[in-house]
């Protein structure tokens, strides 16, 4: 028995569905300052006494620009057939407004051939954070023309990649960046202003509606959208004021970007709540970042339980915690899928990252994550119930292919289906990713019992596969 996952879990997914694994570029390529790459905001942060739990940086990381070749042959034996990671806008224009740096678009070219041939479908992200560092010295995402230079790296990334690729998102997480990075500083570029995180907001919602507009007009074949990281509000109790603070989170969180793409407003709560922190928008912004998209990802790890008093310990739910801190709330991905899905016009949603670090156990050669499995095979059971409830799922991917560089946690969080040890880069695929991989080969051996079956029968749409052994 390699995994705790209960036996009697059943789910149903459409014959199209996509499954995958995710990164991002800092996270695993290391190659920090060759072959020509600039520096980026993560670059420099970590190198800001205290801002990184265990003091390290990405310089090294898994070295999968040097891996890759390894890495995408781990990626084909898993057995899923989609790869989601980003280009490092610093790798392939290294000041973000000046020459183009060839050696590294070249890097993404053979990357993304090297998946075609092996029949794994590319995902691309354009922005996992990782802004040129020249930019923030005038300004940053929180000045207007950072939008008109990541149009123009687009466009190159679109011009370069676009022909192969399955899909380009434009931005991943862009709460992460304005509130983490602008009003909180625990990441790149570490600014503590309201104001600024807010006007960010705006510029990275403007720069994905431009560049989808841009890269429409090229003739971009690629589906395009964005991926936001979600999650449902819960009050931590019936106090009124508990309940108003949940909504106003909610509108911080999920409202004040989905709006927008899909409403082409931004919510009022959430603007007299800003009052004079309120983003300085345009007249034609609004419009442009309601630009409709081919997908919506959605990056999903727990619910929040909100107290106006800020006291909800979330050891309070009696549910496994991860390593992060984080609550295991599966039926919260199902939640948050349908309402996503009844109030805005969506098109179909991929769950984008999806995942829990935990503390391994290795023995004997091989990693034993039970928890790890448990959270994930869960969470694919969470998605297979929004479809049966009607929402347009296309895919799901699981954080990540590899344990890597955790931002602010480093290197002591470990997201991996895949074991790094960082002292070797030898890669171990731990239990889970050996469950997923079975997961995946009964998946497609009922689509050939399916397929088969359709020559004399009704073709049916779906798969239907217990999630245990
Ligand atoms: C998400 C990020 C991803 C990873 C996971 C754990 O917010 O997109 O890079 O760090 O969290």
């Amino acid at each position: 028995m390699i995994y705790s996952v209960p036996s009697d879990l059943q789910m149903n997914f459409p014959r199209d569905f996509v499954w995958g694994v995710a990164t991002s570029a800092y996270q695993i390529e290391g190659a920090a300052i060759e072959d020509g790459k600039g520096l980026s905001v993560w670059d420099k942060f970590c190198r800001v006494p205290g801002a990184i739990a265990d003091g390290s940086d990405g310089d090294i990381a898994c070295d999968h620009y040097h891996r890759w070749q390894e890495d995408i042959d781990l990626i084909a034996d898993l057995g899923v057939n989609a790869y989601r990671f980003s280009v490092s806008w610093p790798r392939v224009r290294p000041t973000g407004s000046g020459e183009w740096n060839s050696k590294g678009m070249d890097f993404y070219e053979r990357l993304v051939d090297g998946l075609m041939k092996r029949g794994i479908q590319p995902y691309v992200t354009l922005n996992h954070w990782d802004l040129p560092a020249e930019l923030q010295f005038t300004g940053g995402w929180a000045s207007r023309d950072t939008v008109f230079r990541f149009v123009e790296y687009a466009s190159k990334v679109q011009q370069r990649l676009g022909d192969r690729v399955h899909a380009i998102t434009t931005h991943n997480e862009p709460w992460v960046m304005s509130v983490l990075g602008h009003k909180r500083g625990i990441f790149a570029p570490g600014i503590k202003d309201r104001a600024i995180a807010m006007q960010v907001s705006h510029h990275l919602l403007l720069s994905h509606g431009m560049a989808l507009k841009a890269l429409r007009e090229q003739g971009c074949t690629a589906g395009l959208g964005i991926v936001l990281n979600l999650s449902p509000m819960h009050p931590a109790s019936d106090a009124p004021q508990d309940h108003a603070k949940t909504v106003l989170e909610d509108g911080l969180l999920l409202r004040w970007y989905m709006d927008p793409l899909f409403k082409g407003t931004y919510p009022s709560d959430v603007l007299e709540h800003l009052g004079g922190d309120a983003p300085r928008v345009q007249s034609g912004d609004l419009d442009i970042i309601a630009t409709p998209m081919d997908f919506l990802g959605i990056n999903y790890y727990s619910r929040s339980v909100v107290s106006a008093a800020g006291t909800w310990d979330v050891h309070l739910s009696g549910r496994e915690i991860t390593d992060m801190g984080w609550e295991v709330y599966p039926e919260g991905l199902t939640e948050l899928l349908l309402r996503v899905h009844n109030d805005y016009a969506v098109p179909p949603i991929y769950v984008t990252e999806n995942g829990g670090a935990f503390k391994d156990v290795c023995n004997d050669g091989q990693i034993h994550d039970p928890l790890r499995t448990d959270y994930i095979a869960r969470h694919i059971a969470a998605v297979s119930e929004a479809i049966r409830q009607g929402v347009r799922m296309k895919g799901y991917m699981v954080w990540s292919l590899l344990d890597n560089f955790e931002w602010a946690s480093g290197y002591e969080k470990r997201f991996g289906i895949v074991h790094v040890d960082y002292a070797t880069q030898r890669r171990t695929l731990k239990d889970s990713a050996l469950w997923y991989r079975g997961f995946l080969h009964r998946q497609s051996a009922m689509r050939e019992n399916y397929d088969a079956a359709a020559t004399q029968t009704n073709h049916s749409e779906w798969n239907t596969v217990a999630i245990g052994a």
